[in-house]
């Protein structure tokens, strides 16, 4: 499958429930031997989605320790700025404040750009922070290791303060490593009684790695993505923590064709299909919402082909059927609210 060959594991995921849903709708309308083909096929699409959960999880590189494999999330990632649709401006912005200071540290000081610290990534949700972050690491060639609050306080109960400090001396340990924080937010929330107990002893000890008080982090990257920019606590915009803010808006006309042309790429299309149409269609809609209408209409003549067992391409019809069943997520309230804070950044 496309997707997979891509090593887009989640789009492949989710392609493959839903073809497996289909298969075993099918097989409940059916008799005989055809049933217990299609059960059987159903069955093997689902094993495939739970090896692909595995591979993503320990993103492949079998090399790992099981420890390290907890937090890489891909030995070195396999997404750069490329598969990263429209936002060339944005991809501009990290050239020049991140990418270039950290690769050239030496001309960097020598002219008196900053190197070092990090950026925080912000923005409405389904924009592409998270695939951002990833790419970046793709484009400097480092190890990405990712931290999220909510799998933290879930799932690091009891050993979070090891897992922390472990983490950090593993990435130092590479040459280059990106250290990926999700959720900022939910790390440094500016009323701090809102807190667990766990993030109450967690938060110093994460600014104080990222700090670097007893070692050396100039092999370190730091990205932060958050939704909610307006709620996160001044310590955590220093110099040196997450000194740089970007903004990741909403795709424009031309990024959402660009999302369309990217998500239909390698599929079998009907000559109907009109992208400027679909980039119209779609305001509002976020690269992840753009992303699962792809998977909708593709998913349209695969089901019909396994019913009938007659294969069509994929046509407009599908595109607006599918466009009708996904809606928009980012509203005008929440994009008002985002602007106005880049605007008074
Ligand atoms: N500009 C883009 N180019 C390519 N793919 C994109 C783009 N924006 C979003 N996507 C797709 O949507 C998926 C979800 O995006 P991602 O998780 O990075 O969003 P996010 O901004 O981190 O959202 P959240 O705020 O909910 O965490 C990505 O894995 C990617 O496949
Ligand atoms: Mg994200």
């Amino acid at each position: 499958m496309a997707s997979e060959r891509q090593q887009n594991f989640s789009a492949a995921k989710s392609s493959y429930i839903l073809s497996s849903e289909c298969l075993f709708k099918a097989a409940e309308q059916s008799k005989g031997k055809m049933k217990e083909i299609r059960l059987a096929n159903a069955e093997k699409i689902l094993k495939r989605v739970k090896e692909l959960e595995t591979r993503e999880k320990i993103g492949g590189a079998a090399e790992l320790s099981s420890k390290e494999g907890k937090w890489l999330i891909n030995k070195k990632p396999d997404v750069a700025f490329n598969d990263v649709a429209g936002l060339e401006d944005v991809k501009e912005e990290i050239r020049i404040k991140i990418i270039y200071p950290f690769e050239h540290p030496e001309g960097a000081k020598k002219y008196g750009i900053g190197s070092g610290g990090g950026i925080l990534l912000y923005g409405p949700p389904g924009t592409g922070k998270t695939y951002i972050a990833k790419a970046i690491a793709g484009e400097v060639n480092a190890f990405f290791f990712s931290i999220k609050p909510s799998d933290i306080m879930s799932k690091w109960v009891g050993e979070a303060e090891q897992n922390v400090a472990e983490l950090f001396r593993m990435a130092r340990s590479h040459s280059k490593s990106v250290i990926f924080i999700d959720e900022v937010e939910a790390l440094v929330p500016k009323r701090r009684n809102t807190g667990s107990t766990v993030m109450v002893r967690l938060v110093p000890q994460i600014l104080a790695e990222m700090d670097g008080m007893n070692s050396d982090n100039s092999n370190l990257l730091f990205i932060g993505a958050t939704n909610e920019p307006w709620s996160l606590d001044a310590a955590i915009l220093r110099p040196g923590r997450f000194g740089e803010k970007i903004y990741i808006p909403p795709p424009d006309l031309a990024s959402r064709k660009k999302l369309f042309e990217l998500y239909l790429k390698d599929k079998p299309l009907s000559k109907d299909i009109d992208l400027d149409a679909l980039a119209q269609a779609t305001g509002g809609y976020s690269g992840a919402d753009i992303k699962e209408v792809c998977i909708k209409a593709s998913v349209i003549p695969f089901k019909e082909s396994i019913l009938t067992g007659i294969e069509r391409d994929i046509g407009m019809a599908d595109l607006m059927k599918a466009l009708e069943s996904v809606k928009p997520s980012i509203n005008e309230k929440d994009l008002k609210r985002f602007e106005e804070y880049s605007f008074n950044k």
